[in-house]
């Protein structure tokens, strides 16, 4: 422990990371670390830098999938108030980036603001959104954001404002390794006009999505113009198994972690995915869901 000697209470060591992610899958980090205040973090970040740790930041896991061997270095999670708290002005809203996304669209549709509905939802939290531009058919975070926080490997904050932030789909311009804060620039509606919105959505979603078993959402970005749900469908693969992997029989882009299931389990159905949609339709699919 002697890398983090003085922050033990925010440092596990060799901490099981099933328990952080949708999935329930994976192994251990070497440090699992939940700092408290910005400079907590700021410690966490120059420590890590100067012993050359490797950096993961976790949000909610609900577009991950940690491999069973686990990962080296540090985990972080933004999961502490400090880091999760929300405040309103106006029409603008700074989310912290352990901020839940899905709570944050309800509480802003109570409020009457507009913007948040096509996040209907998507689970995970607001750091993860922005950095993969949550978002589907509906729209995407990244229409929304103004302006994000952050925090460099020397534990320096800074800010970038739009235009300089250019999102795209499921990626944003950023590099540096840990997002503070997002601010979204929300407009004003009637609760109940926005309130209909969600509600098409959440049955457009349950009627088509897999939702309350164990998955991480899509497995795989949509090719240019094309659905990589229907070409998994049409390759033939709806309920194909590996050990506990499962293609969802309701969305071919989601795969179910049932009883028994192991990462490597749903890594091989990831490959053989991947081989039967290349073979039969010539198209390479692209991972969505990230893999450590
Ligand atoms: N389809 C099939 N078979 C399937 C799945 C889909 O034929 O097994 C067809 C559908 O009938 C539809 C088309 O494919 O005509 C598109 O399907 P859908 O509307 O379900 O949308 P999607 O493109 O598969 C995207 C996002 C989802 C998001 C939905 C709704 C990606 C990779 N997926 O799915 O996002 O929930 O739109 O907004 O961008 C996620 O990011 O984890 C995710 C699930």
């Amino acid at each position: 422990m002697s890398i983090f000697s003085g922050l033990e209470k925010i440092v596990r060591t060799h901490c099981p990371l099933s328990s952080f992610t949708w999935y329930g899958l994976g192994g251990p980090a070497d440090y699992f670390v939940m700092p408290e205040t910005v400079e907590q973090l700021t410690e966490v970040m120059r420590r890590c830098e100067e012993n050359a740790l490797p950096l993961r930041v976790l949000g909610h896991g609900s577009n991950l999938l940690v491999r069973d061997e686990g990962v080296p270095g540090v985990v972080l999670r933004l999961d502490q108030p400090r880091f999760a708290q929300v405040e309103y002005a106006g029409s603008r809203v700074t989310a912290g980036a352990g901020a839940a996304l899905s709570r944050l669209v309800l509480d802003c549709v109570r409020k009457g603001l507009a913007g948040l509905e096509p996040l209907t939802g998507i689970p995970g939290s607001v750091g993860g959104a922005v950095k993969m531009n949550a978002g589907g058919n509906f729209g995407d975070i990244g229409a929304s954001v103004e302006r994000v926080q952050l925090m460099d490997t020397h534990g320096r904050v800074f800010e970038r404002v739009k235009p300089d932030l250019s999102f795209d789909y499921r990626r944003v311009n950023l590099t540096a390794p840990v997002i503070l804060s997002a601010t979204l620039q929300l407009s004003e509606a009637e609760p109940d006009t926005i309130l209909r919105t969600v509600k098409e959505i959440w049955i457009y979603k349950k009627n088509t999505q897999p939702l309350n078993m164990r998955n991480a959402g899509c497995v795989f970005k949509n090719p240019r113009q094309l659905s990589a749900g229907a070409l998994i469908d049409r390759a033939g693969l709806k309920g194909a198994q590996v050990g506990g992997a499962k293609v969802s029989e309701k969305h071919g882009n989601f795969i179910l972690a049932e009883a028994g299931c192991t990462s490597r389990d749903v890594l091989e159905l990831i490959d053989t995915i991947r081989s039967r949609v290349r073979d039969s339709f010539g198209i390479e699919l692209e991972l969505e869901l990230e893999i450590w």
